[in-house]
């Protein structure tokens, strides 16, 4: 079946699922991150953050995925491991619903660094020392991707701020104005 352009600012939160077609014309690449794991990321987003990768290890950061595309199945499994893990209320915070993750786009990518000769990989770990990852964030809009889930913006996008979670929005120029003014894609979406 011939694939269709995909549209790179779509939303997807709590209150947009993922059109059920989305995934009919997305061109998955294989990515291999963290300890070796291999990803899916829409083609793209891949080659950006490739670019990315090379960038910020120039600044002497090695930055590497830890989560990219998920079926729905996969986030109902993601769930369920995080609710065993860490109980129901945290599971809740953090992990979207299936059909409502952003993951689902192929455009989401978590990662994770190594900060000080140390991979930090517990999300209370990144959290605590998010600001080691603020040369990576300058890098951001350069490759078209912005951080998703900002301090402060909670009530908009529904999460709590989540430092190791990064967005293709496919243009450097938007990635750009939305860093700028300090925005959610939510609100970017709303303005347009
Ligand atoms: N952690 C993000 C919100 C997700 O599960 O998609
Ligand atoms: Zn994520």
């Amino acid at each position: 079946m011939e694939k269709h352009p995909i549209d790179y600012l779509i939303l997807v939160n709590p209150f947009h699922k993922i059109p059920e077609d989305f995934v009919d014309n997305l061109e998955l690449v294989e990515m291999k991150g963290y300890d070796d794991e291999v990803f899916r990321v829409e083609k793209e987003a891949a080659r950006q953050f490739c670019g990315l990768q090379a960038a910020a290890a120039e600044k002497g950061i090695e930055i590497l995925l830890s989560s990219a595309y998920r079926s729905v199945e996969k986030q109902r499994a993601i769930k369920e491991e995080f609710t065993a893990e860490y109980g129901v209320d945290y599971a809740k915070r953090y992990v979207a619903e299936p059909g409502c993750s952003e993951h689902h786009t192929g455009l989401a990518l978590d990662f994770v660094a190594k900060i000080g000769g140390k991979w930090l990989i517990e999300n209370d770990e990144i959290v605590k020392r998010a600001g080691n990852f603020e040369p990576v964030y300058d890098l951001l809009p350069r490759f078209g991707f912005i951080l998703r889930y900002l301090k402060g913006k909670e009530a908009i996008t529904g999460y709590p701020a989540e430092p190791w979670h990064i967005r293709y929005v496919g243009d450097p120029e938007v990635a750009a104005e939305i860093a700028e003014r300090g925005i959610t894609l939510e609100e970017y979406c709303e303005m347009r």
